[in-house]
């Protein structure tokens, strides 16, 4: 089947099959290098985009789904080589190590911050639940977060 949709506001088509997914689609096909593969399962969040502004795991999603829909990585968020507040408090807080969770986890906090500006930690550990980071540890993490919740 054919499928049409806007990723990171340009509109995109191509022909997948029934049942493959869009993390495979956006790898493989259109070459989309900040989308990862981790676990296949719904379980790490190293492969989160944004769909119409939800946070969706992309190994889990049939790419069949995102036709006629907006969706987004984490290569939408800098304008003109301007990294937004949240990428920048993670370089500043040293909240990226190896970095494969990285995009992920900004995808999730901007949905976040979106939906509530200043989330309390239960809120924030409850909308981080499901992306894992292996080796930076999640102490910078969530520095990082924090201090775009007080700016
Ligand atoms: S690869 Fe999709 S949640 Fe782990
Ligand atoms: S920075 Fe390496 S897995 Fe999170």
């Amino acid at each position: 089947m054919r499928i049409r949709f806007r990723l990171d506001g340009q509109s995109v088509e191509v022909d997948v099959k029934h049942t493959e997914t869009l993390l495979r689609v956006l790898k493989d096909r259109l070459g989309v290098g900040s989308v990862h593969f981790g676990c296949g399962e719904g379980s790490c969040g190293a492969c989160i985009v944004l769909i119409d502004g939800r946070p969706r795991y992309s190994c889990l999603t049939l790419a069949g789904y995102v036709d006629g829909k907006e969706v987004s990585t984490v290569a939408a968020l800098a304008r003109d080589g301007e990294l937004t507040e949240i990428q920048k408090a993670f370089v500043e807080n040293n909240a990226a190590q190896c970095g494969y969770c990285t995009p992920g986890m900004i995808l999730i906090v901007r949905a976040l911050l979106e939906k509530n500006p200043s989330p309390s930690d239960e809120e924030l550990f409850d909308a981080l639940a499901g992306n894992l980071c292996r080796c930076t540890g999640y102490v910078p993490i969530i520095n990082a977060i924090r201090s775009v919740i007080k700016r």
